[in-house]
């Protein structure tokens, strides 16, 4: 799938822009601080409903403005979507599909595929588990429509449970409710754990092949579930029973600390490189390809899935990576669309088709580049 037009109005520094991107490589080169990321940001707000970098709406709009407004014409299996996205200082953000409103952010779910490659794409590895459950959860989502609303539904249980413990700590009687929230809580909690696993199992296969390729053959990655809903047999019946016992079990720490100790709000995604666990032991560099090659299997993953490529928006890899690994990575490129901001254009080999394709990106404005 691709990306045909993009518009903007009153969008971060930009106050109108209406682009036509070429179906394949896009190259937005730029000093700092000019609109590049702003610009693969708007990709990413357009398939997921909201942005990679900020949680609140209300930040991409123009300093100055009371509404911003992003349009997207995507071409997808010879279709075309129309994507448009109003925000608004004081309302809710509104979303349109081919002119028709969307209730709720899930409808936009699985609807324009993209996967963003940015240099905070280390904390993938490196950050805390709510990064790395984030990125699973954001993923799942985008492939699962279905499994946003699971999470949705469990993250509402969960507070409701907190609640109750904080008040049973000083009311006991209040205890004899807590198994409807227990109960409520297994049942879609261990969907969730469920399907994380196996979506989990299809990444880790990708991530294994890529990863000895980009490393050449020095590097053996694995990824593995962890959670603390420990269970060994993989069905959701043993996976509830041991829950549900769990949850039991750590009643009494629960009520004291007045919040649920375990669930799949607390698990997190463990990655060996040579058997080592590279989230705390990796050198920086181990970290990075790691990171490179989760995102990579999510990209493949798509692909295998929904059978067309996800637009790929690289926001300054480039300079990150050697000389080889820029080679294969443009190599790579040849076939699907990709929009990729840079400083300076160093990585372009002289072989490369750039007419057309590069624009300058100078304080919220754009320029062919000549
Ligand atoms: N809501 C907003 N309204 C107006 N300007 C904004 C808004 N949000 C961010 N900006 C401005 O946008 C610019 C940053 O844009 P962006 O992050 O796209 O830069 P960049 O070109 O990717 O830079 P770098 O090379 O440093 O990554 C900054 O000048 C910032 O002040
Ligand atoms: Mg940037």
């Amino acid at each position: 799938m691709y990306i045909e037009k993009l518009i903007f109005q009153n969008y971060r520094n930009y106050s109108h822009l209406k682009i036509n991107l070429h179906p394949k490589m896009n190259i937005f080169v730029g000093k700092n601080a000019q609109g590049k990321t702003n610009i693969l940001e708007s990709v990413y707000l357009l398939s997921t409903g909201k942005s990679h970098r900020s949680s609140k709406d209300q930040e991409m709009i123009k300093w100055d403005k009371e509404n911003a407004f992003i349009k997207g014409e995507i071409i997808t299996e010879n279709k075309k979507k129309v994507i448009e996205i109003g925000l608004s200082k004081n309302q809710k953000k509104k979303i349109k599909m081919n002119g028709v409103p969307l209730k709720k952010r899930g409808d936009l779910l699985g609807q324009v595929h993209s996967v963003l490659f940015c240099p905070e794409d280390l904390k993938l590895v490196k950050g805390s588990p709510n990064e790395r459950r984030n990125f699973l959860d954001q993923e799942i989502s985008n492939l699962r429509p279905r499994y946003y609303y699971y999470l949705l539904e469990y993250n509402k249980i969960l507070k409701q449970r907190n609640f109750l413990l904080k008040r049973i700590k000083y009311k006991n009687s209040f205890k004899d409710t807590l198994y409807v929230w227990d109960q409520q809580l297994v049942e879609i909690g261990s969907k969730i754990i469920l399907t994380r696993i196996h979506f989990l199992k299809k990444i880790n296969e990708f991530a294994k092949n890529l990863h000895t390729e980009i490393t050449n053959n020095l590097e053996q990655i694995e990824l593995f579930y962890q959670s603390t809903v420990l269970s060994n047999k993989e069905d959701i019946k043993n996976i509830k029973d041991v829950f549900q016992e769990k949850l039991k079990k750590n009643q009494i720490m629960d009520i004291q600390r007045g919040t649920t100790t375990i669930g799949p709000h607390r698990d997190d995604i463990k990655i060996n490189v040579n058997q080592i666990d590279i989230r705390s032991f990796g050198s920086q560099g181990q970290q990075r390809t790691a990171a490179l090659s989760l995102k990579l299997s999510i990209f493949e993953l798509i692909h295998l899935e929904i059978g067309e490529y996800p637009i790929l928006l690289l926001d300054d890899v480039m300079s990150e990576l050697d000389q080889n690994r820029q080679n294969k990575l443009m190599d790579s490129l040849k076939n699907i669309q990709s929009l990729i901001t840079c400083t300076d254009l160093n990585f372009l080999k002289e072989n490369y088709p750039i007419e057309n394709q590069v624009y300058q990106v100078k304080n919220g404005q754009l320029s062919m580049f000549s």
